[in-house]
């Protein structure tokens, strides 16, 4: 039977039935009383309030380690295959606040070697992107003194030794069962999860211990992490905990925001005007008339304007909540649902900007092992 939809880490397709992701990875809901255990260490982030972040694997071992003093390390990545939208930073943002409460090192993974393999691109470009890419993960705010940026083309001396563990406890029928691959597929592909595995590991193999691994990210990427955590018991390492959100909506109303239609799509690096025209083509619940919208009202279910203000950008819950009952109403029309969102991100994206322009003096500080970018 055809699927519905497609989740995989290079593919996702259809109407994503969050649910049923779930069930198909075989991930854990995140309930109420985990929620409560996260709100202990600190004041639980609003995507976690709100059931962005939404699954997990092996949270409650990785607290309970933690409340016996055992620090863990944060691992999360980027492939970069173009210039930063707003879908990628939702899950790093998620990771700042877990840096801050928790007070633990990160490692961010830039996989130029993955995109190198899996599209049409140079190393030259993907590199470039890389660097371009990490301005933005920086701009968030994580502490200089421990993040580490770990670029695969630089960094490989290191995970190499891991990566081939990894790689020989993972035969081809797995691979191909766990992706999809085809026989036309490129070997370099058919290794790489190998070498997105090897950070999980990283903090173990140069302490020498074992050091408990926690990956916040997109669910998109539970394929990966599936087979990182099959292999971890056969090579020592201890499993990585997964904390998952779901996909950050595009502005046409799709399920994932997508740099393939750059009009849907908040990048970074977006001008005032810009945003201003991508949000004003937005899709939207609105009615086909004022006077319908006036009557009827609008259904915020749909509406990427309110999906932004649910996913980022409206932080008080009452707010968000009000909102919604007003669209319902027909209390408030579409246009300035859209006035108020393009204020809103214009105003991130201008202090994010600054940010990101910082963020070159100390980029090279945050190299893992000195690499030169
Ligand atoms: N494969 C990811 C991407 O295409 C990049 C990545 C590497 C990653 N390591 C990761 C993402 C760890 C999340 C967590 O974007």
């Amino acid at each position: 039977m055809a699927e519905s939809f497609t989740v995989t880490p290079w593919e996702v397709t259809g109407d994503i039935d969050y649910e049923e992701l779930q069930r198909r990875f075989g991930t854990t809901p995140i309930d109420d009383a985990l929620l409560r255990r996260l709100g202990g260490y600190g004041d639980l982030h609003m995507m976690l309030r709100r059931g962005i972040f939404y699954s997990h694997r092996d949270m409650n071992t990785l607290l309970d380690e933690y409340d016996k003093g055992s620090r863990f390390v944060l691992y999360t990545g980027r492939g970069p295959s173009g210039s930063t939208h707003l879908g990628h930073i939702m899950p790093w943002i998620l990771n700042k606040w877990l840096q801050d409460v928790f007070d633990v090192p990160m490692y961010f993974q830039m996989t130029d070697d993955e995109k190198f393999l899996f599209k049409d691109l140079t190393l030259g470009e993907t590199r470039s992107m890389a660097y371009d890419n990490a301005l933005d993960f920086i701009a968030l705010g994580f502490d200089p003194e421990k993040t580490k940026i770990i670029l695969d083309t630089e960094n490989i001396k290191t995970l190499y030794p891991i990566a081939l563990k990894v790689s020989k406890k993972v035969n081809f029928s797995t691979a191909r069962a766990v992706f999809g691959f085809e026989n036309s597929t490129n070997i370099g592909s058919i290794f790489f999860t190998a070498v997105q595995s090897a950070p999980a590991f990283l903090a173990t193999e140069l302490q020498g211990r074992q050091v408990p691994c926690l990956i916040p990210c997109g669910i998109d990427q539970d394929p990966h992490f599936r087979v990182s955590r099959d292999v971890a018991p056969g090579l020592g390492y201890p499993k990585p905990s997964m904390l998952y959100c779901k996909m950050f909506p595009g502005l046409g109303g799709g399920d994932k925001m997508s740099s393939s239609d750059p009009n849907a799509t908040i990048f970074t690096t977006d001008t005032p005007k810009k945003v201003k025209s991508k949000i004003g083509r937005a899709f939207t619940g609105g009615r086909v008339s004022v006077d319908e919208q006036r009557k009827l009202g609008g259904n915020p279910e749909v509406c990427a304007v309110f999906k932004y203000n649910f996913y980022m950008f409206e932080k008080d819950d009452r707010k968000v909540e009000e909102m919604s009952d007003r669209c319902r109403r027909g209390e408030i029309l579409c246009g300035e649902c859209k006035a108020a969102l393009t204020e809103k991100i214009n105003v991130f994206l201008e202090g994010h900007q600054a940010k990101r322009e910082e963020a070159k003096e100390i980029i090279g500080s945050m190299a893992f092992e000195g690499f030169e970018w």
